[in-house]
């Protein structure tokens, strides 16, 4: 079978790491359990671009139980956990081209071998893998039916294609379902990130000035979970809307300029480019930390960091260090790629579980009525997002009331007032 993995060696203990991600994912479980029945993908082919974890390889399982011919890379040169690839390969027979650490050009060559099959569906995340479709190979764009997305920055890159009329199929934000950016993009990215900084640099948070630039979905979840080891947490926003937001949730708002000379620890996550940059490099303190979590590494301006520098060395895993000219050094963690899949294992299980199973509900989806589709962004489908919160609910030993008659008739009515 073609594949392009680190070490086969690695299979068992992915195997092992497959099925501890999947205890804690309980609605994948049901979803595949209906899938190994039902077989609604059959005959579909499917080519993903996904972090390669073990709750991706979980979702690659699925897929392939529910009948598709599926072939998965990575949708990041640094996030690939090597162990999965094996797994996947050796176990169920899921061609998938990843290894961690590739180059640019290896991890493009892989995108490419992904799509070698000619997919019905395309499953991306960041959007390249729509991209290079659209790029290199127009020839297999008639051939998709559909693709979906699964994170904010992919869906602003493919609303934007589609604004400039070049989609040429239809895509689902799987980003934007509720049961998705509500928990992944909050309590995934906020947990997982301090995980990854932690496991970079051991630091102790308590007592720590903590900058957080972006008060988005994820901003929000570092700087809950930050102020919660005991960091100050100050955040930086471009949007006048979300700084209130987070001055009432009770944060020290200031623009980077300032943020800078007093910050420990700095983590980007905008999903825009050079948040950090030489003007604020010059401010920082001796010994500040840099890292980011938005999808792309171009969050911290890297190339003038290097230019300010004098000399750089790798001082831990995942840490380098560089020396400025008057002898202040500066930490960058995990090369500015997304440091929660760099340095740690990304987003638990436990909230992998609602945005995998947006993924294979919408591929259904896709595969059934994608035809019907135009070449636009579409949300997931309410009724999708609504079974699977009352499915992680009723997995989660939680229930909730129902309307009675009455109540459903005051909520429809313009009548009744004081
Ligand atoms: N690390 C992960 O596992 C993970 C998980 C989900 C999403 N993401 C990525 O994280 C990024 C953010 O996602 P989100 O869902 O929070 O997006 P979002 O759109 O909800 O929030 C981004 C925020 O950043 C702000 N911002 C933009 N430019 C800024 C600047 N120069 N300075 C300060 N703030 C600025 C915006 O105003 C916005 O409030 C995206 O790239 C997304 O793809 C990463």
């Amino acid at each position: 079978m073609i594949c392009d993995v680190k070490d086969m060696t690695l299979a068992a203990k992915g195997r092992l790491r497959m099925e501890w991600a999947e205890r804690s994912m309980p609605v994948l479980r049901m979803i595949k359990r209906d899938f190994g029945k039902t077989k609604p993908l059959k005959g579909i082919r499917i080519s993903a671009c996904l972090h390669v974890t073990s709750e991706t390889a979980n979702l690659m399982e699925a897929l392939k139980l529910g009948g598709a011919d599926v072939r998965l890379c990575a949708s990041n040169p640094l996030s690939t956990q090597d162990d999965i690839p094996a797994a996947l390969v050796k176990y169920h027979r899921i061609p998938v081209f990843a290894r961690k650490g590739e180059d640019h050009k290896t991890y493009y060559r892989h995108i490419l071998q992904a799509l070698d099959h000619g997919p019905h569906i395309t499953m991306d995340d960041g959007a390249d893998l729509v991209s290079t479709t659209h790029d290199k190979r127009k020839d297999l764009l008639p051939g998709i039916i559909g693709g979906t997305e699964e994170t904010t920055t992919g869906v602003i890159r493919l609303k934007s294609m589609a604004r400039a009329k070049v989609l040429r199929y239809p895509i689902i934000a799987v980003n934007d379902a509720q049961t998705k950016h509500l928990f992944d993009n909050r309590y995934g990215t906020g947990q997982s990130t301090l995980d990854g900084i932690l496991r970079a640099t051991n630091v102790l948070l308590a007592g720590l000035n903590f900058v957080v630039a972006g008060y988005g979905m994820c901003g929000k979840g570092v700087a809950m979970r930050a102020r919660g080891a005991g960091s100050r947490v100050i955040v930086t926003e471009v949007n006048p809307i979300r700084a209130i937001e987070a001055v009432m949730d009770g944060f020290e708002v200031l623009p980077m300029a300032e943020a800078a000379k007093s910050g420990d620890i700095f983590l980007t996550v905008t999903g825009n480019k050079s948040v950090i940059r030489r003007e604020h490099f010059r401010h920082m303190k001796d010994g500040a930390i840099v890292a980011n979590s938005g999808h792309f590494n171009v969050e911290i301006d890297i190339p003038a960091l290097e230019a300010l520098a004098k000399s750089k060395r790798r001082i831990r895993d995942f840490v380098d260090e560089f020396k400025l000219r008057d002898g202040r050094r500066i930490h960058l963690l995990g090369e500015g790629r997304l440091i929660n899949l760099a340095a740690a294992e990304g987003h638990p299980a436990m909230v992998m579980d609602m945005s995998f199973a947006n993924q294979a509900m919408s591929a259904v989806y896709i595969a059934r009525r994608g035809r019907e589709l135009e070449n636009r962004v579409y949300p997931v489908p309410t009724e999708i997002d609504q079974r699977i919160a009352a499915l992680k609910l009723k997995s989660m030993g939680s229930a909730i009331d129902k309307l009675t008659p009455a109540q459903k008739r005051y909520l429809s009515e313009w009548k009744e007032g004081t």
